[in-house]
């Protein structure tokens, strides 16, 4: 039986050539000292492979158009066999390839491995890193369900506003003028053939770079990049110092991409895929699109700017970002490549890493959006001893006042707390603001019956005059259900 296979092996190597195009990649030497920090960029290909294995299997079932997507993948999740585990699986290798293409290109920039020789590897790395997070992004609508369409529907409008070209850029998104069936068509083509297409054409030519340029030399400080003489003094470096990838480098490889792939699959077990929200409804305002979760930090900027900002930010943030990272390597190609060094890049690094996690915090918890689940304002005694203020109570619950307002330990915070707006603001000034609202908070003279209005702003004058006026927590939880605004 060996016998057998060995010589099978040996036709196909004799024909085929695999040994004497293998060897040498696997064998050619690398320098000294490569660590556990040369392992993100081997890691985010293993993800990508996870993605397109998961990606096919998921093809096989998932029905791509706006009437069936929906409960294919509703099928999908509860009732195909290991359907669960294959869409959590591309979900979290999702996540792990955005993570780690974030992780690979931070410590590529720490280590300036953009200096010569290996410019092109930097500039193949920033497409792959822009269509990544498109493919990403795309993904996202795969789901079909309102959250994904009302992000796309988001996405679509803010480039609508975009001067001049805004319209056109908004039709070849939608494929159309409204979102609808051509839209996803076009996503998905983008999502299952263009953009994995594209990824795996530059990953080739990424990795080829890197085999041609070679591995870069773990940084010391001190040690000048010069284009003059790097690559005499590399050679030479890998002559008498060099290790072979296979195996001194690349087990590190192999056993940080099997621990990934134990991570992402406990992940998929246990957490799964995010629950498919409702099916998208046009009808239903009220929803509150989040995007994925590493989108957050986008969402959230947009969410705190101001309103007319936004479609110029849509478009020329990323521009911006695409014009400064191809320029990188044209603008620092020699020089030092230690970060200790080069404080500067230090800084940009952890003053971005900060703004990126406060701001996906900021998203993940929304203040700016109405909590619609608020839980209702009750009582024990009668607030300021007046049957008035008691009524006001039950107004404040029934026009969902705490929807977007905070009374003690309840309500949302797109508005401003109101546990001691009697000290800032007089009576008439309450009901100015509450029959006429602003632009901001809906006026409620037409909603609201002059008793009701009285009410209400008793209460909010005479609570917390008192011990015992602001509203205990509730002892029952009483959830004002989610109601949809006509
Ligand atoms: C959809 C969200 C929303 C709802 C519902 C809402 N508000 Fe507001 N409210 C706001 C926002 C936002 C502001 C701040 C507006 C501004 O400053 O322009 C505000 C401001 C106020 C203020 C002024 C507070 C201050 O410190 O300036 C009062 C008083 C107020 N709301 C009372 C109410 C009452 C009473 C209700 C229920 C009848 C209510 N609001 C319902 C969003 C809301």
């Amino acid at each position: 039986m060996k016998k057998k296979l060995r010589k099978i092996w040996k036709w196909i190597d004799d024909r085929g050539g695999v040994t004497e195009a293998l060897k040498p990649l696997l064998k050619h030497p690398v320098p000294p000292g490569t660590g556990w920090n040369y392992v993100w960029g081997s890691a985010t290909l293993f993800c990508f492979i996870i993605q397109v294995i998961t990606g096919i299997a998921l093809a096989f079932m998932f029905q791509p158009s706006v009437d069936s997507a929906y409960q294919s993948l509703q099928y999908i999740e509860h009732k195909a066999f290991l359907g669960h585990f294959i869409r959590g699986l591309h979900n979290w290798g999702a996540s792990g390839m955005v993570v780690l293409i974030g992780i690979h290109m931070i410590r590529v920039y720490l280590n300036a491995v953009y200096k010569y020789p290996r410019e092109m590897n930097w500039l193949t790395g920033v497409v792959l890193f822009g269509t990544t997070i498109t493919l990403a992004f795309t993904g996202q609508l795969m789901r079909w369900d309102s959250n994904g369409v009302w992000t796309a529907i988001l996405a679509a409008e803010q480039m609508g506003r975009i001067p001049i070209i805004g319209d056109y850029i908004a039709y070849f998104f939608l494929g159309g003028t409204t979102l609808g069936g051509e839209t996803f068509n076009r996503f998905f083509s983008l999502h299952v053939f263009v953009l994995p297409g594209i990824i795996a054409m530059l990953i080739v030519v990424h990795l080829y770079l890197v085999i041609r340029n070679g591995i870069s030399e773990p940084p010391k400080a001190g040690r000048l990049v010069d284009p003059k003489t790097y690559r005499d003094w590399y050679e030479n470096l890998l002559k008498e110092k060099g290790v072979p990838f296979f195996p001194d480098v690349m087990w590190r490889d192999v056993v940080f991409s099997f621990g990934l792939f134990i991570v992402l699959a406990g992940l998929a077990i246990w957490m799964g895929a995010p629950e498919l929200s409702d099916p998208p409804d046009p009808t239903i305002l009220e929803v509150e699109p989040h995007p994925d979760w590493y989108f957050e930090w986008i969402y959230a900027t947009f969410a705190t700017m101001n309103r007319n900002l936004e479609p110029y930010y849509l478009f020329f943030a990323p521009l911006i970002v695409a014009v400064v990272l191809l320029s990188v390597p044209f603008l620092w190609n020699k020089g030092e490549r230690s970060p200790k060094r080069r404080p500067w890049a230090v800084g940009i690094v952890v003053f971005m890493s900060v703004a990126i996690i406060s701001l996906t915090i900021l998203g993940l918890r929304a203040p700016w959006v109405p909590k619609y689940d608020a839980d209702p304002l009750v009582y024990t005694s009668i607030p300021g001893n007046s049957e008035k203020a008691a009524k006001g109570v039950e107004v404040m619950n029934k026009m969902k006042c705490l929807y977007c307002h905070k009374i003690g330990k309840h309500g949302g915070q797109s508005g401003p707390e109101l546990k001691n707006v009697q000290n800032r603001m007089t009576r008439s000034q309450l009901i100015i603001r509450i029959v006429n609202g602003t632009d901001d908070m809906p006026g409620f003279g037409g909603s609201l019956k002059s008793d009701e209005l009285d009410a209400l702003v008793e209460y909010l004058m005479v609570k917390n005059k008192e011990k015992g006026l602001l509203p205990p927590p509730p002892k029952k939880k009483e959830i004002i259900k989610k109601q949809t605004h006509d």
